[in-house]
């Protein structure tokens, strides 16, 4: 049987390291793309002669060209810019909106019934652009948010009460890092509910250190941001799919009346499987976890008024 295809677009810090992930799991064939020439022919090519050594079988090719990409399964979209000294938040959601906009609608266009997964940031509005560029519908375009925000959540909490993070489950809703919602009363350890485990303000220290958990990656890099969590998080829900897992993970899905949002792409439980998106999982929130909710969809909306702003300047000064 042919091996699935997973095409990666941007062969940068977090593609490069997700298309290791994917094939060195065997997961599937993987296509990296990226603008930049021999970029991504030279990443492909060793990580395709590390095969051998790690004995697996899976093709790794790199290309400029969105041909190659044809009938793939899943596509992943991490290209984009990372805001550089004296740009403005704007510029960068220029930036970005104008190259998902361009990739996802080239690659879209040859692989029609491929899965989307959104990484490139500010992720919560590069999944409505995707959306827009691609045409395909709701359960077919899914932001990576969620899985990263608790995957540094459970890192901390682990921390914290020196357990394996295997037995941490944490829960998170709202949109990608600073806005993030989490649900202290439905993150567990063994089974146990965390907030009988660890004081209330400890816990509102590790959550605000998860909140800021890629800001904390960028003063120390200096250059350039997380990458080795991103692309975990990411490979965690192509698996999914890929293995129709029927996983409930959080992502940035898009709502249409759940959680009393519509129009939004915001993060919430979502069963992932061979189809995409199967479920939009909901739970009863408090009124204050509704509330903080709110203030996070509303960051999110702002950014998609802001663009489509943009787009209607755009549209006069042309
Ligand atoms: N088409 C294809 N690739 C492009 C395009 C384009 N139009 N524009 C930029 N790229 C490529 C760049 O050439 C670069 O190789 O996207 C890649 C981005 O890689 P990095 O700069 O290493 O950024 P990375 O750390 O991988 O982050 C990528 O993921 O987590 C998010 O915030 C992060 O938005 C950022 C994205």
């Amino acid at each position: 049987m042919a091996h699935p295809k997973v095409t990666v677009i941007g062969a940068g810090n977090v593609g490069a390291t997700t298309a290791q992930r994917i094939a060195e799991a065997g997961l599937a064939d993987v296509v990296l793309v990226d603008i930049v020439e021999g970029l991504p022919q030279g990443k492909a090519l060793d990580l395709l002669e590390a095969a051998p050594v790690l004995g697996h079988d899976m093709q790794v090719t790199g290309t400029n060209d969105y041909a190659d990409t044809a009938g793939s399964d899943v596509i992943v979209v991490t290209s984009g810019l990372a805001r550089q000294p004296g740009m403005s938040r704007d510029d960068l959601l220029a930036k970005n909106a104008g190259i998902v906009r361009s990739v996802v609608s080239q690659a879209a266009k040859v692989s029609p019934n491929a899965i989307l997964v959104i990484v490139t940031n500010p992720l919560d509005a590069m999944c409505h652009i995707a959306m827009e560029a691609s045409g395909f519908p709701r359960e077919r375009v899914i932001g990576m948010a969620g899985v990263l925000d608790t995957a540094r959540f459970r890192t901390f909490i682990a921390q914290e009460l020196g357990v394996s993070v295997t037995n941490v489950s944490a829960f998170v809703l709202g949109g990608h890092g600073d806005t993030m919602v989490p649900l202290p009363r439905y993150t567990t350890v063994g089974g146990v509910p965390v907030t009988e485990l660890i004081p209330a303000a400890r816990l509102e220290e590790l959550v605000t250190r998860a909140r800021n958990g890629g800001a904390e990656i960028v003063a120390l890099l200096k250059t350039g941001s997380a990458y080795y969590a991103p692309a975990a998080a990411t490979y965690q829900m192509v698996d999914a799919i890929l293995g129709d897992r029927h996983a409930i993970l959080p992502c940035a899905a898009y709502l249409q009346g759940e959680y009393g949002q519509k129009g939004l792409f915001v993060g919430v439980p979502v069963q992932l499987g061979r189809g995409g998106i199967e479920k939009i999982v909901e739970i009863e929130m408090t009124a204050d976890e509704t509330a903080a909710f709110g203030r996070s969809a509303g960051a999110v909306k702002e950014l998609v008024d802001r663009l489509a702003e943009m787009a209607r300047e755009a549209g006069k000064a042309g």
